[in-house]
């Protein structure tokens, strides 16, 4: 049974207006390096969540590579995954809420050299909101733990409709303890215009990946939600 990866460890810092620990993390042959506040007024993008640790622990497995690949990831939180998908060749933008992107900023800064930081984007962009800013020729779309609130289903699919393309690959990971039923049924909602595929589950820590791409569009038009 495949089990998650895990942090290598951590160190307590002070006097840090942003972070109150930096958190070692070792994957794809990288060793990272990521700032964390889970004592931050700034909601649940302040520490390192699951799903983004499984997501980074496929693309080990699989040896998923993103070299020329438009990337982006949308509530990035600390920018661990879109970190490493920059690593890994991509050209990311990295988008959370306004608040976040101080925190995103500094822990790229920790990990991808001057040289690599014109791969990197960070930008502003709530869900259902600011999509329409951005364009719709990404080669991946990647998301960690996005799905955990019903109201934000339909404003993440209106993103995901505008962002994408027939070419486009949708990664996802979730963990489905944090309220399987109401995850379930946002991917159910998904899959009626992307086709979705289960591509690998840690069963110790109930996360999911998950690989969508869009439906063509049938004679009559999307389907309704
Ligand atoms: C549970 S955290 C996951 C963070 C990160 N993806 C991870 O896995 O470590 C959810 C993230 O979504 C962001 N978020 C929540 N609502 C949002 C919205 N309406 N628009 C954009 N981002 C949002 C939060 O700021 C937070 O960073």
């Amino acid at each position: 049974m495949p089990k998650l990866m895990e942090r290598v460890s951590y160190q307590f810092i002070q006097e840090d207006d942003d972070f109150t620990r930096k958190e070692y993390y070792e994957t794809c042959g990288f060793h990272l390096e990521i700032g964390v506040n889970p004592l931050s007024d700034l909601g649940f993008g302040t520490t390192v969540w699951e799903a983004a640790l499984a997501l980074c622990q496929y693309f080990e497995k699989e040896k998923i590579r993103f070299w020329n690949k438009k990337v982006i990831e949308l509530g990035a939180g600390t920018g661990l995954l879109s970190i490493l998908t920059a690593l890994l060749g991509g050209d990311v933008t990295i988008t959370d809420k306004p608040e976040l992107l101080k925190q995103i900023e500094r822990n790229v800064s920790f990990n991808l050299s001057p040289s690599f930081k014109h791969h990197v984007k960070i930008r502003a962009l709530s869900w259902g909101c600011d999509h329409i800013l951005f364009p719709s020729d990404y080669d991946y779309i990647l998301g960690s733990d996005i799905l955990c609130f019903p109201e934000n289903i339909p404003l993440i699919l209106d993103t995901l409709l505008h962002l994408s393309n027939e070419n486009t690959i949708i990664y996802f990971g979730s963990n489905m303890s944090y309220g399987r039923p109401l995850i379930s049924n946002g991917y159910v909602i998904l899959s009626q215009y992307f086709e979705t595929e289960l591509v690998c589950r840690y069963k110790a820590s109930d996360v999911n990946i998950y690989r969508m791409t869009r439906k063509t569009p049938t004679a009559g038009g999307l389907l309704q939600w």
